[in-house]
């Protein structure tokens, strides 16, 4: 089960990223040939670059049961970790999906608490360790990420205490009201506990962990465990100083500035236009499918102002990106059909023959063609009932040096601290999200262009190589010297 690679200890690494996935999907074509994919979401958006950059390996699993082959990626040491399909259904499609991604999006849909599920995560996130271990040179740093690895830290500590170790939570960490729901949730806290650093995107999320660690963790000394201490920034594990931080992740932003700038892409977006019939204005979605990213709640808007005549429909042409996501969990099956009955009721009510108003495609898009769709986007919406940061908003700016476009940004995605020139709406405010749509439609050119300036020095300032150099910076120093932690936690405000 362990990588087979980790046998010959010359080729150990220094720095071991560990993640459920690796950053390519497998693929095996009708032909028999397999194929190696990029793989879905904003994790691998951000943390590519950052491997590419540095010498490192990266240990994680392949999306399809029982690969145990470790892919051959220019650049990149990849360590597969192999899951049978039982463990799929039971660790990935159940306990990290329908428990813990419900649970830690405001239970947007109900979280299933499944012992099962349970035992499984258990399993799978020792076998994580196991491979990490194996992966890792004496004194490694290793770097642990999201939801579905929340025990490795300390079950990686355990096998191997030499490793300076990191966890990174890519999604939102919940209200302690909401996290105490998990049956699971002492184990949860004090496997991530195992960490030296524990970052999250936004300061509420590190002070809804730091109270849950004092009150769950810090419970256990009265049995006999563990005794934790925490204040601001900082928890006491017995003799280990374990840090808490708000670090909020972004992307590449001076490479997606500089290929948007490129003429081939220029003149795609110009062609993206010609293929959606030259409206007036190109209104644009881009998400995995999920039903965080309240998808619904923008075609509702838009079918609100076709229906009161404050939009017209023979003018505008909304495309609608959405990558196929978790597609064998129940609460995505159901939104899936959902979504697609409601574009296609917009377009039997408003659409014409040639000319459906929304655009839907259910598959991922080339990267190129991606950033021409965000230059050729006047309003680009993102309305997340929750989202722990949305990468899509920071791509969308970095593509616009032409100080083009209108951001429509839900206040409840972790990029809403950053983008306060958007025009920021509540996605249970229906009426709020419409207006936010007239404004950005109706913005005054002078106004958009100093709106999206403001928009671009924050993204192009705050990249993923600053993320990753704060994060690591703080891992690699010395804990008794560093306060960086604390500072770090006021760094933005959040909704
Ligand atoms: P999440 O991590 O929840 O999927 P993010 O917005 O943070 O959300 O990141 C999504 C990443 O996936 C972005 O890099 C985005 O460009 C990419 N992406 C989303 N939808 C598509 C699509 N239809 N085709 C290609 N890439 C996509
Ligand atoms: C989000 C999560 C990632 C996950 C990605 C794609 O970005 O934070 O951990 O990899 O979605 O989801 P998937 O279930 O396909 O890996």
């Amino acid at each position: 089960m362990t990588p087979q690679r980790s046998n010959e200890s010359d080729t150990r690494a220094d720095f071991v990223v560990v993640a459920n996935r690796l950053p390519v999907d497998k693929e095996t074509l009708a032909d028999g040939t397999v194929r190696w994919k990029r793989s879905p979401g904003g994790l691998v958006t951000a943390l590519e670059p950052i491997l590419r950059s540095q010498t490192g390996a990266w240990v994680g699993w392949s999306g399809v049961p029982d690969a145990a082959e470790h892919p051959e990626v220019e650049g990149l040491q990849l360590y597969a970790v192999s899951l049978s399909a039982q463990e799929i259904a039971d660790y990935y499609e159940g306990f990290s999906n329908a428990t813990l991604w419900p649970l830690y999006h405001d239970v947007i849909v109900k979280p299933e608490y499944n012992r099962t599920w349970w035992n499984s995560y258990v399993a799978i996130n020792r076998r994580f360790a196991e491979a990490a271990s194996e992966a890792a040179a004496e004194g490694a740093l290793v770097w642990i990420q999201d939801y579905q690895l929340q025990l490795v830290p300390k079950m990686l500590r355990m096998l191997r205490p030499d490793l300076r170790i990191g966890f990174f939570l890519h999604i939102p960490f919940p209200p302690v009201e909401l996290f105490m729901q998990m049956p699971w949730r002492t184990e949860i806290i004090e496997g991530l506990l195992g960490a030296d650093l524990i970052g999250f995107h936004l300061p509420g999320g590190a002070q809804n962990f730091l109270y849950l660690a004092r009150r769950l963790a810090g419970q256990a000394t009265s049995k006999g465990q563990v005794g934790v201490r925490s204040k601001f920034g900082v928890v006491q594990v017995g003799f280990r100083t374990v840090r808490v931080g708000a670090f909020p992740i972004s992307i590449d932003s001076g490479e997606l500035d500089t290929q948007a700038k490129t003429k081939e892409i220029r003149k795609r977006a110009v062609e993206i236009r010609e293929e959606l019939g030259s409206p007036k204005k190109v209104l644009l979605g881009v998400d995995r499918l999920d039903y965080t990213k309240g998808i619904d709640v923008r075609l509702q808007a838009l079918s609100e102002l076709f229906e009161e005549g404050r939009v017209d429909p023979n003018e505008v042409t909304m495309l609608q990106l959405a990558t196929p996501s978790r597609e064998r969990v129940d609460s995505y099956i159901k939104m899936r059909g959902e979504i697609e009955q409601l574009v296609g009721n917009i377009n039997g009510t408003y659409g014409r023959v040639g000319h459906p108003v929304i655009q839907y495609l259910h598959q991922p898009v080339p990267r190129e063609d991606l950033i021409a769709f965000f230059v050729a986007a006047d309003v680009m919406l993102i309305t997340p009932l929750r989202d722990g940061m949305n990468l899509v908003a920071k791509e969308y700016v970095a593509c616009r040096s032409d100080l083009g476009g209108a951001l429509v940004l839900s206040e409840f995605t972790g990029a809403a601290a950053e983008l306060r020139q958007a025009f920021q709406a509540n996605p249970y405010d229906t009426e709020g999200v419409k207006n936010a749509i007239v404004a950005a439609l109706e913005q005054d050119p002078d106004e958009g262009r100093r709106r999206m300036r403001a928009l671009r020095r924050q993204v192009l300032a705050h990249d993923v190589q600053r993320w990753a150099e704060s994060f690591l910076g703080a891992l690699g120093a010395d804990p008794e010297t560093m306060s960086s932690g604390d500072r770090r936690i006021d760094l933005v405000e959040e909704v």
